[in-house]
């Protein structure tokens, strides 16, 4: 079997995505790939067109292969857009080796060790009511674990906006630690005394503390037995997690935007987190993400695989196959997509309850409409720019 075509896809259904596909010289056969970087999409996309003359011609079932083929070929190795592409290309080739056996690839996995997958989605409000209605209504839907925030962005903290600079561009956000501190623990002391202590309850700190912060609100949070707290650093504070860790014994989680098995093996070997958020979108796809959660294992690290709407549908397929199949499975974070990408792609996963069961369709089940994605342009999109009150850049 060969590569014969490779053909990339940028499309805004309600949300920018990147998605492949790799034509076979078997008629009919193809896999569809996705590769979104959040506020980058059209970089990916750029990075894929130039690697896809690489393909063309190659046996698209030697997956291990052409992942170290990818991975080595620019000399300049790593980072999020060449992990975003590569994750792309191997997304296809494993939802074409399913389309050839004809077997959802969590089979080709090694099959279920688990019939569903938990999910956590997201509470939050303008004060910790609101919150706790947000989390009632997640409860009622089934969910069992429920992220926190209050406030924007998760917290007190951020005090106000400043205007665009320039039509298109993003308003900055004005954030201060201090009142960002003093919220969070008065909203799950809230939380707790309203929903009780069975639930499972956590809050995201987007990175936004220093370590010494970071390390007083999980010790604070202590008492309200979160099931982790979220990026409370960065990951290149890599010498501050002592610091953190010994502070007290709130699970820890991180890796959202660890694009590496170099950055998550000291987080391992030093027993400093209890969740790795990774998801094969952003480490370079299944054949990776699989390698770093098997070398998560021996470590008592569990998953708690990113999965906001800008993990697009394909790479959320991917994320609920392998978390379907690994020993050391936590949690998958669940967002419902825009409606108009239910419009351009079919096969989505569905939650039912808070669980996820993963497709039966060979492959990773799903389609792209690329007429219907023609019909959806790509939109310039960004991420927050946050500034401290004294006009600073937000340095933590
Ligand atoms: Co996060």
């Amino acid at each position: 079997m060969r590569i014969t075509d490779v053909k990339v896809i940028v499309t805004c259904p309600g949300r920018n995505y990147v998605f492949l596909k790799i034509y076979t010289d078997v008629p009919g056969l193809y896999g569809v790939g996705e590769g979104t970087l959040n506020g980058s999409e059209p970089v990916v996309a750029e990075a894929l067109r130039h690697i896809a003359p690489l393909l063309i011609g190659r046996d698209p079932q030697r997956i291990e292969d052409i992942w170290h083929l990818v991975y080595r070929h620019a000399y300049w190795r790593g980072g999020p857009i060449f992990a975003a592409a590569q994750a792309a290309i191997d997304f296809a080739l494993w939802d074409i080796k399913g389309k050839q056996a004809n077997l959802p690839v969590y089979q080709l996995l090694g099959g279920k060790a688990r019939d569903s997958v938990m999910c956590y989605s997201h509470a939050f409000g303008k004060d910790v009511v609101e919150t706790e209605d947000s989390a009632r209504q997640l409860m009622e839907q089934g969910f069992k674990v429920v992220r926190c925030q209050v406030g924007v962005y998760g917290g007190a903290g951020v005090l106000g906006l400043n205007p665009p600079m320039s039509p298109g561009t993003p308003p900055e956000q004005i954030y201060e630690p201090t009142p960002y501190l003093l919220s969070v623990p008065a909203m799950f002391k809230h939380l707790r005394e309203k929903l009780g202590n069975e639930i499972e309850l956590f809050h995201d700190v987007h990175e936004q503390l220093s370590p010494i912060e970071a390390a007083r609100l999980a010790k604070e949070l202590e008492q309200y037995r979160l099931f982790f707290l979220e990026d409370p650093l960065m990951p290149e504070h890599r010498e501050s997690w002592p610091i953190l860790r010994a502070a007290s014994t709130t699970p820890l989680a991180i890796g959202e935007i660890i694009t590496s098995r170099w950055d998550c093996l000291p987080l391992f070997q030093n027993h400093w987190i209890d969740f790795i958020r990774i998801k094969p979108l952003h480490v370079g796809g299944l054949t990776e993400a699989r390698k770093i959660m098997i070398m998560a294992e021996p470590y008592n690290v569990r998953s708690a695989f990113h999965g906001a709407a800008d993990i697009g549908p394909v790479a959320q397929a991917a994320s609920v196959a392998l978390q379907s199949v690994i020993p050391n499975f936590g949690v998958q974070e669940w967002t419902r997509y825009p409606d108009a990408t239910y419009d351009v792609v079919s096969g989505t996963c569905e939650m039912k309850s808070g669980f996820i069961t993963p497709s039966e369709k060979p492959g990773l089940g799903i389609d792209i409409d690329e007429e219907k994605a023609a019909a959806y342009p790509y939109k310039q999109a960004w991420m927050p720019l946050v500034r401290r009150a004294d006009g600073t850049m937000h340095v933590y």
